[in-house]
């Protein structure tokens, strides 16, 4: 961690506003958080209003975890894997106390807690992580209509020879300011994310597999694959960040194009005629249309997204060569159709939406078939590397195969995202 940088606090603000997805945000929040107060870890929570079946709770659930010492500890290119937990708002833990009372929380050692605090410290992770766990400093996010959104909580404050110091008060400030412009840029980001589940269920309305913890997993698998190979083609970090943003935005949109697609197709229970099977692929072009008039970023990759998604590494996939703003075929066959897009033809993002989308399916119920175990889904991913998967997409998703059952843990079917 580098030194106190109160001076770039103005200019963070303007990065944050930049970031329009709100995982994203929730990542580089709790990042920034720990630079400026010299924090080797740390994690952000986020407040879930409602269960699985839409029945109203108050909890605040991790969403994500840093640790500088573990991580260090890891071979190079991986990722720290941290347990998903939710907690209750109420007095018996720090952050469920500072959702509470949205007072800050400032505990120079966790484990000399006063006896007549209402909270106390479960010492378990520390254990289970090998990590001693000593200063805290906890803060809510609320937003400008005064809801709670949640909890970033700072472990570990470095002093100036690498030892742990309480944090201080002007830490509190700094954190406090900085919640302030976290707690904005994620009212915003959190609004684009609202906006796009809501697209999703229209599409979802037409066909009930594409729910939002589909789209969701499928966006955060994407993001996951996709960090692997930036890091392994040693893409720079701020490019980097700027494509997981709008990635996650992107792939979660893959499917959008089914709202043009008739019900009596979509909804068919049994396997497509020929006939069908050609309306049905066109959903790749009707959703690739929505982004015709691409103005931004994040119009050119969804619009690859949704075009490109059913492409296979061999050729064999669909549309191929089409051009959805002028609506015909770019290059075609013998036969007059579309030939087939095949290996780097086909955009990295489609190519990594492809290993996603499958494994989820794969995984998944669907009214003609019950969800594969994992391992006849592991076989399955293996058999199409180089088939219908990039090959070195396949052996990424397989390297970091651990990140992806953490997301799969995370949008568990029936449950709202
Ligand atoms: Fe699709
Ligand atoms: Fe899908």
């Amino acid at each position: 961690m580098e030194a106190h940088n109160y001076g770039n606090i103005f200019q963070l603000e303007q990065a944050l506003n930049k970031i329009q997805d709100f995982d994203t945000l929730l990542e580089r929040i709790l990042f920034e958080a720990r630079k400026i107060v010299r924090a080797d870890a740390g994690s952000i929570y986020v407040r879930e209003i409602a269960d699985e079946k839409g029945k109203p709770l108050e909890k605040l659930a991790i969403k994500y975890s840093q640790n500088d010492t573990l991580s260090a500890k890891l071979p190079k290119g991986e990722k720290l894997i941290y347990s998903l937990f939710s907690i209750p708002i109420d007095k018996k833990t720090i952050s469920g106390y500072c959702a509470l009372t949205r007072c800050l929380v400032n505990i120079p050692d966790m484990y000399n807690i006063g006896k007549d605090a209402p909270y106390s410290f479960n010492s378990e992770y520390d254990i289970i992580s090998n990590y001693k766990t000593i200063s805290t400093l906890t803060v809510p996010l609320i937003d400008s209509n005064d809801q709670l959104i949640g909890v970033i909580q700072v472990i570990n404050s470095h002093g100036e020879s690498a030892e742990i110091v309480p944090f201080s008060k002007s830490d509190e400030a700094m954190i406090a300011h900085l919640a302030i412009t976290a707690s904005m840029a994620l009212q915003w980001a959190h609004s684009t994310r609202v906006m796009v589940l809501r697209t999703v269920k229209m599409a979802e309305l037409r066909d009930p597999k594409e729910t939002g913890v589909h789209v969701n997993r499928v966006a955060g698998y994407s993001v996951e694959i996709y960090d692997r190979w930036a890091y392994l083609h040693k893409i720079p970090s701020a490019e980097r960040e700027k494509v997981r943003d709008i990635f996650r935005i992107a792939a979660m949109l893959h499917d959008v194009g089914k709202v043009a697609i008739p019900d009596t197709i979509l909804k068919k229970p049994g396997r497509f005629i020929d006939e069908e099977s050609r309306i049905m692929q066109r959903h790749t072009i009707y959703g690739a249309s929505l982004f015709n008039d691409s103005q931004t970023p994040l119009d050119e990759i969804s619009r690859d997204v949704a075009l490109t998604h059913h492409e296979n590494w061999d050729g064999s996939g669909y549309p191929g060569w089409f051009d959805p703003v002028a609506q015909k075929p770019i290059k075609i066959d013998n036969n007059g159709k579309p030939l087939g897009k095949k290996g780097e033809e086909i955009p990295l993002a489609g190519r990594i939406v492809a290993v996603a989308d499958v494994f989820d399916a794969l995984c998944s119920r669907r009214v003609y078939k019950e969800p594969w175990g994992e391992m006849e889904v592991l076989n399955e991913m293996k058999k199409m590397r180089g088939i219908k998967f990039d090959p070195e997409l396949t052996d990424i998703f397989f390297d970091i195969y651990p990140s992806i059952k953490r997301i799969q843990a995370m949008y568990k079917e029936g449950e709202t995202p």
